[in-house]
């Protein structure tokens, strides 16, 4: 029986403490502190002392049981996920991780609840009467979205407890760091800034005027954006109501001025007129989003995007030939066991393809790899992680984007 390997090197994850606090930061206290760093230890200790032994048993057991079964070779990821389930080191592993899932988002919900009244008074005090802060009552959650507690999130991105609740994006925001361990910066805003720095280096001419932030959240990669051009106007849409609220409040007592938040279906965008942005932007959104949506998506990008104007998506890595059907199951882990029910056909999707249905030119297409940008001073281990792999955890992505032709130009 393949055994957890216990030469790797052990790098612990930043102490929670280092977690950056703003003005709609809960209280945490002592003991809920330690819950967080309980939580991001072990999943640190999962993705680095476990999971060689999953590759382990799936070499040394499940790969060569199939064949001796099946007299071949595995055909395509579903095969080695469905071989992989029968194995004991597979279902270890996954318990666990999908256990350190739930735990965080309880550990998140019982500090955000116990003072919710508090936290929804502050953000309202932040925010009345602000219009950077556009709320749709009568918007329908679209159902892909409302049928799912994505990553085990009670309620999702969208619930509301009571009127003006922003517990649930209170509750996302303080537990990123147990899943990540910190990899996405003190702010989780490491992928925001690793774009911007980006898009100067790779487009230095660009100087877009207006910015538009799809599926935008509680605003983590927005405003590195919005404070790398303090000159353009951020419009930041969600379809969730208390991620929008916590986000203008948690902009504002972080200075962040220029953003505007504005509750929408962003595939039905039909209030922004066409040709109306420089820069559309989407970060770690569209494994959220249907097979349907995003194609309805990817068509309103093309329409709003003025001409000369860019699009930007950051996400994982697609399953492209030649990723290893192994590492593609243990991606696909998210779908199955993590409710995030389309990240398995949006990662097989050839996205240049659905770019080019859109009505963007392949020879417009952009592409590109980003790793968040992170404090080294603060996140030491974060800044040296970039050989660890955490199939879909890893805090590096690929960059899918388009420019648009300038008719002038043309
Ligand atoms: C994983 S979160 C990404 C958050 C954010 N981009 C970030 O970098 O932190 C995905 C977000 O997309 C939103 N979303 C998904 N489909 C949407 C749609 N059709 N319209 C508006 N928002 C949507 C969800 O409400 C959720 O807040």
């Amino acid at each position: 029986m393949p055994q957890p390997k216990s030469d790797a090197a052990y790098d612990g994850p930043p102490d929670y403490r280092v977690v950056g606090r703003h003005g709609m930061f809960p209280e945490v206290s002592h003991d809920e502190i330690a819950r967080f760093n309980f939580l991001a230890h072990m999943n640190r200790h999962l993705s680095t002392q476990v999971m060689p032994g999953v590759r382990d048993a799936f070499e040394a057991r499940v790969e060569p049981q199939f064949r001796k079964q099946e007299g071949r070779d595995f055909d395509n990821r579903h095969e080695v996920r469905k071989a992989l389930l029968k194995d004991p080191m597979f279902q270890w592993w996954s318990a666990l991780r999908r256990a350190t899932m739930e735990q965080r988002q309880q550990a998140g919900r019982w500090v955000v609840l116990r003072q919710g009244e508090a936290l929804n008074r502050r953000a309202d005090a932040l925010t009345a009467g602000d219009n950077r802060l556009s709320l749709d009552p009568d918007l329908e959650t679209p159902r892909y979205l409302a049928a799912v507690d994505h990553h085990c999130m009670p309620g999702s991105y969208h619930t509301e407890l009571v009127r003006g609740d922003v517990t649930g994006a209170a509750n996302y925001d303080i537990g990123l760091f147990a899943t990540t361990g910190g990899m996405l910066g003190r702010f989780n805003d490491g992928g925001g800034v690793a774009v911007a720095k980006w898009v100067k280096e790779n487009l230095p001419a660009f100087k877009p005027k207006r910015i538009l932030d799809i599926g935008c959240g509680l605003g983590h990669n927005v405003l590195p954006i919005a404070e790398a051009f303090p000159d353009a106007e951020i419009v930041a849409v969600d379809a969730g109501a208390p991620m929008l609220r916590y986000g203008l409040a948690r902009a504002k007592s972080m200075g962040v001025e220029n953003v505007t938040f504005v509750q929408g279906d962003v595939s039905k965008l039909a209030d922004f007129e066409d040709e109306s942005f420089d820069w559309i932007q989407s970060t770690m959104f569209l494994h959220e989003t249907s097979y349907r949506a995003m194609q309805e998506i990817f068509r309103e990008t093309q329409r709003l995007l003025k001409p000369g104007g860019v699009v930007l998506h950051v996400e994982q890595p697609q399953y492209a030939e030649g990723m290893p059907l192994f590492e593609q199951a243990m991606r696909d882990w998210d779908a199955f066991y993590n409710n995030e029910p389309f990240w398995t056909k949006m990662h097989e999707i050839d996205l240049d393809a659905f770019m080019a249905q859109a009505g963007f030119s392949q020879d417009a297409l952009l592409h590109g790899g980003v790793a968040a940008v992170v404090d080294p001073a603060v996140f030491p281990e974060a800044a040296k992680d970039e050989k660890q792999e955490d199939y879909g955890r890893k805090a590096a992505w690929h960059v899918i984007g388009a420019r648009k032709p300038n008719a002038e130009a043309a």
